[in-house]
């Protein structure tokens, strides 16, 4: 017999009572009753976005929200800021690029964060740049921006502070309003215990006077027609009623817990998870700025990094990532991510340390679980 251990950035895993709440009969959506549950889901979007404004769902996988930040607040001919820290800060480059919007790419050496007087520099220099897109967790590096500061910097200005918090949510820190930041995207299956289907997006009094005068082409995504329905707990098109009601079971589970808690929660299973692999000698990829989400470590010198995370799945049953892109077969990333406690992080830590032996690393045997555990203990 072989478990399956879902322990990579997403998706993650689904709580058994999210799932038997997903299993009951459908129902119609046009109806007092999903109103009422879709009206509960949302203000439990808002404790965890921490915003007072509206927050979107679409049925897309976190992508669509992030075209839609991008689809509804700019037109053709536009400018926009743009930090790459890895392939998720690259997605809302190449999007504004498919709608004619002209950007300023920010390419940071990944695993390192940005500077935000770089960014208010470029500000000052590019008066009439509109949006800056930024990543709470860039899940390709593991690292996490600090989004406080780039609030300070760009709410100074005219543009709005798009942030992609669809990894980050619900494990580091992200205060919508608090910050300044214009529209948190989200996604439904990482920190929020959800399976995929679901995308989300907040949107601040400033973006939605943007919106008023976007000209990109729209239709599905069209965030003026969903905030008109959201008012009366509704949707522009056929919502993705399972997932929703299901999410309003996760969501419960984290507003009970306390949003606060969960992501002490994900702080400590992620300091936990740091200090096991570096008690094996393992090094951390974002040493600077490591997110609560997932730790990406490099793989030592002679193990052949693609084997590595092949072999801990099909013969451990931990699906943990590999790198992608430049850094692929170089890093490994390791999710504690959602419905993630501390005997995760030690099955995970064991799983890597039975593949390292066998791939003749050499480390002493249980160290990281014992560094992990005292982590815990203290
Ligand atoms: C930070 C970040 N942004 C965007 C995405 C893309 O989301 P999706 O695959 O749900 O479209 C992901 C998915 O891994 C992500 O981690």
């Amino acid at each position: 017999m072989k478990k399956e251990y879902l322990m990579a950035p997403g998706p993650t895993p689904v709580p058994p009572e999210v799932l038997l709440e997903m299993s009951k009969p459908i129902f119609h959506h046009r109806t007092p009753r999903f109103r009422q549950v879709f009206g509960e889901f949302n203000e439990f979007l808002k404790i965890i976005f921490k915003t007072q404004n509206p927050v979107l769902t679409f049925a897309s996988s976190g992508s669509g929200a992030m075209e839609a930040s991008i689809i509804n607040t700019l037109s053709p001919g536009d400018k926009a800021i743009v930090i790459i820290g890895g392939k998720f800060g690259e997605r809302f480059s190449l999007i504004c690029k498919a709608y004619g919007i002209s950007t300023i790419d920010v390419e940071l050496e990944w695993g390192t964060p940005v500077d935000p007087q770089h960014i208010a520099g470029l500000l000052k220099d590019n008066p009439d740049v509109k949006a800056v897109f930024s990543t709470l967790c860039e899940t390709s590096s593991g690292i996490v921006t600090d989004i406080k500061a780039l609030g300070e910097v760009v709410g100074r200005t005219d543009a709005i502070l798009v942030t992609d918090a669809i990894s980050g949510l619900g494990a580091d820190d992200i205060r919508t309003d608090e910050w300044a930041v214009d529209i948190t995207v989200g996604g439904s299956q990482k920190g929020l215990m959800l399976p995929p289907g679901l995308a989300f997006m907040t949107v601040s009094e400033k973006a939605k006077k943007m919106m008023r005068n976007s000209k990109c082409p729209k239709f599905y995504f069209n965030a003026l027609k969903a905030l008109k329905s959201v008012e009366g707990s509704d949707t522009p098109w056929t919502p993705a009623i399972t997932l929703i009601t299901g999410g309003k079971k996760a969501l419960d589970i984290i507003v009970s817990e306390g949003i606060d808690n969960v992501i002490a929660r994900h702080a400590r299973l992620a300091n936990a998870t740091r200090v096991g692999v570096q008690a094996l000698g393992l090094e951390l990829f974002a040493l600077a700025a490591p997110s609560n989400a997932l730790t990406a470590v490099k793989v030592p010198e002679n193990i052949d990094g693609l084997q590595f995370v092949k072999k801990i799945r099909d013969e451990i049953g931990i699906t943990i990532a590999g790198g992608q892109a430049q850094v692929k077969g170089k890093i490994f990333r390791v999710a504690h991510l959602g419905y993630s406690v501390t005997y995760d992080v030690l099955i995970a830590l064991s799983g890597i340390e039975t593949v390292l032996k066998e791939l003749g690393y050499d480390f002493k045997a249980g160290s990281s679980l014992q560094a992990a555990q005292q982590a815990f203990l203290q």
